[in-house]
């Protein structure tokens, strides 16, 4: 599948990439901020609470809010009750989503606890009930996916409790699934297990005669990790989280090596500074700018580190973006930095 891209049911995609919901991260700012450097064929919402969304909750609509760049778009829900999660779907689908995906994968306590998330995986007839409604009430041209993990334990794996969700899943009409390679108990902790992707990719491949695309996922961080997880798992795509946060444009990197052999040069510093700004002013435009100082601020530990080289290090450049107390204090520092300022030398005097 190296070069494919993806058919997501009735939906084609550019490329066979997605970028992974990540609560917290993955807001239309900076989704957008990943599909205009390339290569993204499906970028998802963080999860969304039906209840929030039907009730107009200020929070869940400005997580599920999109627009006419953000396309296409997979809007995740994440809940136990089918009713509610069909109802959910019905609203996501009236408010642009192109694919509804359900959230089989959480291991957070605030959402376990309530039976959502990964807790679904250890009720694989409660969940493809929920998988089953939502199909009923959704409209034919949206396609239903589901992103789960390899199971809550080590029993589980050895039960080939993802194989048996994964195939039952798309008896009731869901048309992707994306694998976590690891268990609810792992949570991030321990290297993502590609045999168990591979052991779940294999049994959708035969129980749907390889019509259902199966997507790995974890710590893919380089275009050589997209093309190891799809050679190492035979996966149909791959789904990026974290190896994205410092080089949104990871994407275009590792479906140009799938497609070219090469990947593309990496940017200049005044490419990655652009797109810093870019990012920052997109979540001042969708929001406001105590918004986009708050996520920047906890960003920029990632967003930065292109900018280390064996020279220098642009820590000062973090630091002042850091604290910086306005908009124009944020742009001002990167122009600092493309003016030679803000860079600490390696064991030279720093440039503050
Ligand atoms: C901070 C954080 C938030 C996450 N939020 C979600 C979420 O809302 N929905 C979901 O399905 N997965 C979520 N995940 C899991 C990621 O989508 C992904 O499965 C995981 O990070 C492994 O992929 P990666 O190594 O490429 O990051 C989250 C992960 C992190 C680190």
């Amino acid at each position: 599948m190296i070069g494919k891209p993806l058919q997501i049911g009735p939906v084609a995609l550019e490329s066979n990439l997605m970028l992974a919901p990540m609560a917290g991260y993955c807001d239309l700012a900076w989704r957008i901020t990943c599909r205009e450097l390339g290569g993204v064929g499906l970028a998802c919402t963080d999860l969304l609470s039906p209840h929030g969304l039907l009730r107009g909750n200020q929070e869940s609509l400005d997580l599920a809010r999109t627009n006419e760049f953000d396309q296409p778009i997979g809007m995740q829900l994440y809940g136990a009750d089918p009713k509610l999660m069909a109802e959910g779907a019905i609203w996501a689908a009236d408010h642009g989503a192109t694919v509804v995906d359900i959230n089989m994968g959480c291991p957070v306590d605030k959402v376990v606890k309530k039976d959502g998330g990964s807790k679904l995986m250890c009720d694989v007839p409660g969940a493809v009930r929920i998988a089953q409604a939502i199909r009923k009430a959704l409209p034919d041209r949206i396609p239903l996916t589901a992103k789960m993990r390899l199971g809550w334990d080590e029993q589980a794996v050895d039960d080939r409790c993802a194989e048996t969700l994964a195939c039952q899943l798309t008896d009731v009409g869901t048309v992707a699934i994306t694998v976590h390679g690891r268990t609810t108990e792992m949570r991030f902790k321990g290297d993502c297990r590609r045999d168990g992707i591979r052991r779940v990719v294999e049994a959708v491949g035969e129980h749907t005669n390889g019509t259902v695309p199966v997507l790995g996922n974890g710590d893919v961080k380089s275009p050589e990790d997209a093309i190891d997880m799809m050679r190492e798992t035979g996966c149909a795509g791959v789904m990026i989280g974290r190896g994205a946060l410092a080089r949104p444009w990871i994407f275009r990197d590792a479906w140009g090596l799938q497609t070219t052999g090469t990947v593309p040069p990496r940017p200049s510093d005044a490419e990655v500074a652009c797109v810093i700004r870019r990012y920052f002013d997109r979540m001042r435009e969708y929001r406001d700018d105590h918004y986009a100082l708050h996520k920047i601020r906890t960003r920029v530990s990632w967003l930065v580190k292109p900018l280390n080289s064996r020279e220098s290090s642009a820590k000062p450049l973090q630091q002042a973006i850091r604290t910086a107390e306005d908009a124009q204090a944020v742009h001002a520092a990167l122009d600092r930095f493309l003016a030679g300022e803000l860079r600490a030398g390696r064991g030279a005097a720093a440039t503050v």
